[in-house]
């Protein structure tokens, strides 16, 4: 069954903390991991030892694009944007919004019982206040044990959701109550956690200490001191996007050709009229950008000699305006970004988005591709709302249907979230 990959889905941008205890059934959590991504939901990882014996760490790592936590006090485990102080089970603890022990042995169920804090998934659930989901699979005489029973109880009576486990071949090949329950069953449960009446939405400070660099509106090519090659953007998609990354208090600069809206904290603007202007002021920001999201129209071409007088009417004959390339603003940017910093490129497009768009995806180099339609009824371009697709390089792609700015902004915030950090291998990637 395909998951749901609408915003409206209750996982979309929210912080999963998956705990990973040492059962042969830890080999469904890659599929579990990629099934919550592919939902939008954000993945972390703790394994605990024994874990260990049957995934290796860097699996997990790769699938959720994070590093994983494997033991306690560990600083290798911490993701870049909490903070490194060697306490992952202290960081990840208070990141989360759900956490979920898959699969949960019984000596993790007794550990989780007891609050015995000895390695890192146990440590860390104890020091998580988030919402627990646990998910058992053992043998049966393990799971129908007095010890395990009672474990089982206190659990649930502290509030733990437990899921699971069904009937079916175990490891030892019998038929018995013990098997991990279904994926689907699951991700409804962490689902419910998330959902009406479960905790309280991400608080609006993810993106604390970030500095995003915005581009907006559309550049104006100089013909001569009072005319310009122009196109309709109104820099609104950008301005909502530097709302939104302000709201979840990032530092923002925003590089505009279109005019700047009214102050507000953490926002500078920097103004600019053409391509080769909007290159120059993002480069000056770039060194310490953890995000550049190029939502400008920048123009194709400029005027190769626009002229130093305004051209008169009478002028004979008619002016020919010759036309050169302008500076590719978000190659160089992919090409220049710092380590670590993510670049989303939007692409306008009047027909065949999607196709347009994939080739665009896989021309910028960039880690997150925006498409929208910008012609006939509905076009995004100066209106309030829009309908994108938005196009990862794992080929995922997620079609937002037509709404506000403002929703679409959040929308691409949370993609960005979601995405991690880009690799090292990004910059030198755009420039092979
Ligand atoms: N862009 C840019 N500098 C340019 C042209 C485009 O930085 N000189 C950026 C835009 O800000 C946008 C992305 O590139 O994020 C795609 O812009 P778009 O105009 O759709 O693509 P082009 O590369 O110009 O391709 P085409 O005009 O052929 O569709």
């Amino acid at each position: 069954m395909e998951l749901p990959t609408t915003d409206a889905d209750p996982l979309a941008g929210r912080r999963v903390l998956l705990h990973v205890s040492g059962g042969i059934a830890a080999v469904k959590v890659p599929e579990l991991i990629t099934r919550l991504r592919r939902a939008g939901a954000l993945v972390r990882v703790t394994m605990s030892p024994g874990a260990q014996a049957f995934l290796r760490p860097v699996t997990l790592q790769a699938l959720s694009g994070a590093p994983v936590a494997t033991r306690l006090l560990d600083p290798g485990g911490e993701p870049p944007e909490l903070a490194a102080h060697g306490m992952s089970h202290l960081t990840l603890g208070a990141w989360a919004e759900v956490q979920l022990v898959v699969p949960a042995t019984a000596s993790m169920l007794a550990r989780l019982a007891t609050g015995l804090a000895d390695e890192i998934v146990s440590g860390t659930a104890l020091a998580c206040p988030a919402p627990l989901i646990v998910a058992p699979a053992m043998e049966g005489a393990m799971w129908r044990h007095p010890a395990t029973v009672d474990n089982v109880a206190s659990l649930r009576a502290r509030g733990a959701q437990v899921v699971g486990p069904v009937r079916g071949r175990l490891a030892s090949g019998r038929e018995d109550s013990g098997r991990l329950a279904p994926l689907e069953e699951i991700l409804a449960a962490v689902r419910r956690a998330l959902g009406p009446g479960g905790p309280a939405p991400a608080p609006d400070g993810d993106l604390a200490g970030w500095v995003v660099v915005v581009t907006a509106g559309g550049t104006r090519e100089p013909i001569d001191p009072v005319r310009y090659l122009g196109n309709r953007s109104s820099g609104k998609m950008g301005w909502a996007l530097a709302a939104e990354c302000l709201r979840r208090q990032a530092q923002v600069v925003l590089v505009t050709a279109a005019p700047p809206p009214p102050p507000r904290a953490g926002l500078r603007v920097l103004q600019v009229e053409t391509a080769a202007e909007m290159l120059a002021a993002v480069r000056s920001v770039l060194g310490g950008a953890r995000c550049v999201l190029m939502a400008a129209a920048v123009a194709d071409y400029r005027v190769a000699a626009p002229s130093p007088h305004k051209r008169k009417r009478e002028a004979e004959p008619a002016p020919v305006l010759t036309l050169v390339p302008t500076v590719d603003v978000l190659a160089a940017v992919v090409a220049e970004r710092p380590p670590g910093c993510l670049v989303v490129g939007f692409a306008a497009e009047t027909e065949a988005v999607l196709e347009h768009a994939r080739r665009k995806l896989a021309r910028k180099g960039v880690d997150l591709l925006v498409a929208n339609q910008v012609s006939g009824e509905g076009s995004a371009m100066g209106g309030d709302q829009a309908a994108v697709t938005l196009l990862s390089p794992d080929g995922t792609e997620r079609p937002l249907d037509r709404r506000p700015k403002a929703a679409v902004a959040r929308a691409i915030v949370d993609a960005v979230v979601a995405a991690g950090p880009a690799g090292p291998a990004a910059g030198s990637r755009a420039r092979e």
